[in-house]
């Protein structure tokens, strides 16, 4: 008792004592600001405290953690009390850690905790952020490339807290731009995804680039990537059709992928949109090509639209083909149609063209009691691709045996084995080396169905006639079904060829070479927008060495009917007993028209300041007779063209079209111009061709014109001791005037340096240039009548240069006081002697020059 009351006031007294270091922080609690926890791990929240006077008495001592508002753990001297995934070590208590642990933790676990401490009587609280982050998952779904087509690439990223994410796609190591981002979308877990998007155009040329989709995340250390080396493939083609099961009301749908690269696809059925529910019981074949579905007119599917997705790895989005499905497709035309039940097959069919093999599954009823075979049915065919042919049994007690066998043309059967290397010589030889035979067994209820698939590559010569059988055995009772390979066939090659007849008509000429079979209808049609049909005369089939035909047909049109360039030819055929049919045609602005106008460069007078010059251009075989030729102007240094057209300045001479002997035209348009140097040099001139057959003009040029003024000498004057000579009419002004002067005879001339010349521009454009020659120096002592003179003109539309001798004339020294001399004057009655004319442009005057 006396005990207790010790402990009582000892109890007391250390409260009080307690309540006195209160003031000097006797506890003291610590936490780090931030936690940050990695999603679906455990958190561990860190607290720890210090007491003044350890060790601590566990009597006093509380913890209580406050996630938010809401008390999560709570721990004191009656025992703890937690919410679920919390928990503390409670025997770390006393050494002062509280932290607190959280198992598996959310997204919604983050934000911020208190940890509270009180060691009675004193109290302290600490807040702490725990952060949680989720790692985003990377992941680039489609690697595969369509060559010369956009293909879109998907990266998707996944699982990932918080939402602030950079996403980034390179090519090898370079940042792509253009990439596009997808709607950020939330998971339940409260974590988030995305897409990114890039469409790549790869060209033929290009090799197989690094692609990769770069993620950067505050979770990630180091951006998270997915990188691969591209791939090119081809994309699949799908085609959905129906087929009748032989004697039954069931209708078999056929969903195949062809030609794609690289494996596998992918091929899911959808009865309105969804996937029906005795398809999705159906297991996954491990098929690749080709998908069956045989549905019951009384069972589950009945009308709608049934459809085939197709996914690949070239395709971002599957392809749908879809079938509707009309009541009469449907109906129950057999009593016994109540039961049934949906087969699902589905075939292997190389996109490469390999291997073919089917499973189905059947739901099966009593009714099926009846061994049966469907008729044999075949893929779509593609010339020079392979042909698969199928056959269906159902309902047999035991695994029945199937055996296909061809028949050619000498009515021989022959067995295709399905194993190649066990082939026998002959059905190797018939239906050639890369046949494969497949056959996919499944069976329910101690029923079995049996689907077999033979592929070939169809061939006229090999296989026209040849007749392929399916026989199925059951418990010994055997059912065969036959198809005759009529549906091979083989189309034209197609050529035109145009010419003309000598009344102007367009002989157009089909030649139709190597198709099969033998039947094709030729049709001539022509006009503007609506078409009438034209008469022809159509040849004899002609056959070949390797069965195939060919043929040729001719039709006339009116030559005159081309001038429209809408006017239209065309031809088509069809061939018998397929679906092969082609058809060409053509107008005269197509480029196979071979009558297209063609000029030759224009012809360039010389082009001489104050006369005509004339500029012509051929142009040559063309048809029809519609040519039309304009005359263009552009003015030197500019850009625009003008039209030409008659005046004073210009005359366009009448064209005249000839025709040739191949019936085509040709003719010469010209242009004769009144040149002008000041308005013509520099200028163009364009001769613009239209005709039908063109969809532009043709054009050609002349070029920037030169334009040449020749120089006339007017007059040459003598006064006093200078002699002037005037030239005028030249055109360009560069001129060159050089005076020469020799003593007692005319030889070793020497220049004379005193010249002034003097250039003036005439109204026209043209220059005219006085030059003034001091002849007589005032040191020359010898008798005036013993120089000689020369002056030399040179120009460029002078060659040789004008050159012009001042003499002497002995004896007579009087008659030659010319004072001034008018030069062409002085021609008719001078004494002069015309020493030689080298030229037209060069002239020799001699005469008696008298000085004083
Ligand atoms: C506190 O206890 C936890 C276990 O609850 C332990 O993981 C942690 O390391 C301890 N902290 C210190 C500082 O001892
Ligand atoms: C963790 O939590 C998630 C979601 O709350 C749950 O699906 C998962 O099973 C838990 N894991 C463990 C180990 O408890
Ligand atoms: C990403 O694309 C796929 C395929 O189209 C789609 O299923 C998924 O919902 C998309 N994710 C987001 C977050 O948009
Ligand atoms: C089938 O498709 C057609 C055309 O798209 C539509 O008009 C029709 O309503 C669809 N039928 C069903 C049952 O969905």
């Amino acid at each position: 008792m006396e005990d207790s009351v010790t402990g009582k006031v000892l109890g007391f007294l250390l409260s009080l004592l307690l309540l006195q270091h209160r003031h000097c922080s006797a506890l003291e609690v610590t936490v780090p600001p931030d936690q940050s926890s990695p999603m679906g791990r455990d958190a561990l929240l860190p607290c720890t405290f210090r007491v003044d006077n350890p060790p601590m008495n566990p009597k006093f001592l509380a913890i209580l953690w406050h996630f938010g508002d809401k008390e999560v753990l709570r721990y004191d001297n009656k025992g703890k009390v937690s919410s679920p995934r919390v928990s503390i070590d409670e025997r770390a208590l006393l050494e002062g850690n509280a932290s607190l642990s959280l198992s598996n933790v959310t997204v919604s676990d983050g934000g911020t905790y208190r940890c509270s401490v009180i060691y009675s009587p004193e109290t302290q609280k600490k807040e702490i952020r725990l952060r949680i982050h989720a790692l985003p998952e990377v992941v680039v779904a489609k690697r595969t490339l369509v060559r010369n087509q956009g293909t879109a690439l998907r990266c998707s990223v996944t699982d990932f807290y918080p939402q602030r994410i950079t996403v980034t796609w390179l090519r090898n190591g370079k940042v792509l731009p253009n990439s596009a981002l997808g709607p950020l979308q939330q998971n339940a877990d409260g974590t988030f995804r995305l897409n990114s998007t890039l469409t790549l155009t790869p060209s033929d040329t290009e090799d197989t680039p690094e692609i990769a989709c770069l993620v950067q995340h505050e979770s990630l250390p180091t951006p998270r990537r997915d990188s691969f080396r591209v791939q090119y493939g081809v994309p699949p083609s799908v085609q959905v059709y129906s087929a009748k099961i032989n004697g039954r009301p069931e209708q078999v749908l056929v969903c195949e992928a062809s030609q794609f690269q690289p494996e596998p696809v992918r091929i899911q059925w959808l009865l309105n949109g969804k996937i029906p529910e005795d398809l999705k019981k159906s297991r996954d074949g491990g098929f690749k090509t080709g998908s069956y579905y045989v549905i019951n007119p009384t069972g589950g599917i009945q009308v709608g639209n049934i459809s085939c997705a197709v996914e690949h790895e070239t395709l971002l989005l599957p392809i749908t083909e879809t079938l509707q499905l009309s009541p009469e497709d449907t109906e129950a035309k057999y009593s016994a149609g109540n039961i049934a039940a949906a087969i699902f097959l589905t075939m292997l069919l190389m996109g490469a063209g390999i291997t073919a093999g089917l499973w189905f599954l059947i739901y099966k009823r009593k009714y099926f009691q009846r061994f049966r075979v469907s008729h044999i049915h075949r893929s779509q065919t593609v010339e020079g691709k392979k042909v698969t042919l199928y056959c269906v049994a159902s309902d047999c007690p035991k695994g029945p045996r199937v055996i296909w066998s061809v028949q050619g043309h000498d009515g021989k059967k022959t067995e295709v084995a399905e194993d190649e290397a066990q082939a026998e010589g002959e059905g190797k030889m018939l239906l050639g080396q890369e046949f494969t035979v497949r056959t996919d067994r499944t069976g329910t209820d101690g029923r079995h169905n049996v689907t077999s698939s033979l592929s070939f590559t169809p061939d006229v010569s090999a296989h026209k006639d040849m007749v392929v059988f399916c026989k199925f055995v059951c418990d010994g009772k055997a059912k065969e079904e036959q198809l005759h390979c009529s549906f091979i066939s083989a189309k034209p090659k197609d050529y035109i060829k145009l010419s003309l007849s000598d009344s102007g008509e367009v002989l157009s000429r089909l030649t139709l070479q190597e198709f099969y079979p033998r039947g094709i209808q030729i049709r001539w049609s022509c006009g503007v927008g609506h078409y009438q049909e034209l008469e022809s005369i159509n040849e004899r089939f002609t056959p070949n060495s390797n069965y195939t035909y060919n043929t040729e047909s001719e039709c006339k049109i009116l030559g005159q009917l081309f001038t429209d360039p809408g006017f239209k030819v065309r031809v088509t055929w069809n061939q018998q007993s397929s679906t092969g049919q082609g058809s060409r045609e053509f107008s005269a602005r197509d480029p196979e028209f071979p009558w297209c106008p063609w000029m030759e460069e224009i012809i360039k007078p010389a082009l001489k300041h104050n006369s005509e010059g004339r500029f012509q251009c051929e142009i040559r075989g063309y048809f029809p007779k519609a040519l039309e030729v304009k005359w263009l102007r552009r003015e030197a240094g500019g850009q625009e063209l003008f039209s030409v057209s008659p005046s004073e300045k210009y005359k366009i001479p009448e064209m005249e079209q000839k025709k040739e002997a191949d019936g085509t035209f040709s003719c010469t348009a010209a242009l004769i111009v009144s040149v002008s140097g000041k308005s013509d040099n520099g200028a163009e001139f364009i001769c613009r061709v239209g005709h039908p057959s063109l969809g532009e003009p043709l054009d050609r040029s002349t070029g920037a014109l030169s334009v040449t003024g020749v120089p006339v000498v007017r007059s040459c004057t003598q006064r006093g001791k200078y002699i002037i000579m005037e030239i005028d009419q030249f055109y360009p002004q560069d001129i060159g005037v050089t005076w020469q002067r020799a003593e007692k005879e005319p030889k070793d001339y020497k220049p004379i340096p005193d010249v002034q010349n003097k250039l003036y521009q005439n109204s026209d454009g043209t220059y005219r240039l006085t030059s003034i020659c001091e002849g007589m120096g005032l040191m020359d002592r010898m008798n005036p009548n013993d120089f000689y003179f020369t002056a030399r003109v040179q120009h460029e539309a002078l060659n040789p240069p004008i050159q012009k001798e001042f003499l002497r004339k002995e004896g007579n020294p009087q008659t030659a006081v010319l004072s001034p001399i008018h030069m062409w004057g002085y021609l008719g009655f001078l004494p002069f002697t015309q020493i030689s004319v080298h030229s037209t442009y060069l002239y020799f005057l001699h005469f008696y020059l008298y000085l004083d």
